[in-house]
């Protein structure tokens, strides 16, 4: 393999600078994945944007990055999960290089049908999902199977259409729940096939009270309020889900994936910030390692949102972040390497 590359970040506001960089290690339970494709997400524009006043970890130069998809060419001592030449996507925080560590727990074993750069949308989106669905300190619903039996109960997800939407409206309904959405007309018809039984416009005047009204009769187990990547827009998204709780019958726990406080709550209300996995290793390993691989395999679980190659080499990173401001529609950008 050729010597590693990396794209560094140097400082608030800087272009990422493409250079050789050293070689990871990987740790007793880590990978090396020789970067194939890698995703570009909205949180990436706003590491480089804010830098470490607001993210503190950054610590430049350095590389960021979250979505890899590659082949496993280096296992530390105790992995057991994959082998060198497997083919894998997986959740990091350094995925703008050539040569990526990833912990072993955040890995997802794919198929070989599945493309690069089809698998590298995956683990970000998937992550702040399985968090916030099946974590016991957030919504704790029973884990997705490949013959999940109906639960009874009803959740709203809202934005279907976002990369953290679109892996929970799949997840939930695998695990055997109703799951009603949100989504732009153009969206509908994907949110059904993601397994949605009904979506509404979020744009709507009366999306609130369309909710409410499909909502009637429907027990809950709370309500996954993900907005889109624009912080002003998520006011209304939570008083709709607030709205929507206090109708039904079951959990009045809101999982709020946006970094938006959630104002003043019902009486009996509670709500707690969706962050990634990282040491849920449990959690993880039960999704990332046994669920998603089979799912796939079976062509049971949509990589989403739909890949979007914008460019070929690390040169590319930049373009793709800038461009990736002026929004996407049920999309990630996709850089191969
Ligand atoms: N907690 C974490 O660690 C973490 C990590 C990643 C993301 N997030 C958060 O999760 C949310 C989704 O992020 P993402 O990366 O998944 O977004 P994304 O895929 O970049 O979002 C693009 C989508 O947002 C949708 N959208 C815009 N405004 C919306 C609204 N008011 N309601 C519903 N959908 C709306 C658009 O839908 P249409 O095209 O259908 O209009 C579009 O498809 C954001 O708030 C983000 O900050 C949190």
């Amino acid at each position: 393999m050729a010597p590693n590359t990396a794209a560094f970040f140097t400082g608030v506001q800087a272009p990422l600078e493409v250079r050789p960089a050293d070689s990871p290690k990987p740790g007793p339970t880590e990978v090396v994945v020789n970067a194939k494709a890698v995703a570009i997400n909205p949180v990436d524009y706003a590491m480089q944007l804010m830098g470490p006043n607001v993210f503190k970890w950054l610590n430049p130069p350095c590389v960021f990055g979250e979505d890899v998809a590659g082949e496993v060419c280096e296992v530390g001592s105790a992995v057991t999960k994959v082998k060198v030449g497997d083919r894998v996507a997986g959740l990091t925080n350094t995925a703008f290089q050539h040569e990526v560590v990833v912990k072993d727990h955040l890995l997802i074993p794919i198929p070989a049908s599945l493309p690069y750069s089809n698998a590298a949308v995956i683990p970000l989106g998937l992550s702040v999902a399985v968090k916030g669905l099946f974590h016991k300190d957030f919504l704790n619903l029973k884990f997705p199977s490949l013959n999940a039996k109906p639960t009874g109960e009803t959740i709203l997800i809202w934005g279907a259409s976002t990369s953290v939407g679109s892996n929970a409206v799949q997840l939930a309904a695998a695990a055997g729940y109703e799951v009603i959405t949100t989504a732009s007309p153009a969206n509908f018809e994907l949110a059904k096939q993601l397994g949605a039984s009904q979506v509404f416009d979020y744009n709507s005047p009366t999306i609130k009270e369309d909710l409410i009204a499909a909502f009637k009769g429907k027990k809950t187990p709370g309500a996954f309020c993900n907005g889109g990547p624009a912080p002003p827009t998520h006011p209304p998204v939570i008083a709709a889900c607030k709205a929507v709780l206090q109708v039904t019958e079951g959990r009045k726990f809101l999982a709020l994936t946006m970094a938006t406080p959630p104002g003043e709550m019902p009486e009996g209300f509670s709500s707690k910030f969706v962050s990634q996995l990282e040491g849920d290793e449990e959690l993880a390993s039960a999704i990332f390692g046994e669920y998603l691989p089979q799912a796939l395999a079976a062509g049971k679980y949509m990589p989403t949102p739909k890949a979007q190659v914008v460019g070929h080499g690390l040169e590319s990173i930049q373009g793709a972040m800038d461009t990736l401001k002026k929004g996407v529609s049920a999309t990630k950008f996709v850089v191969t390497l």
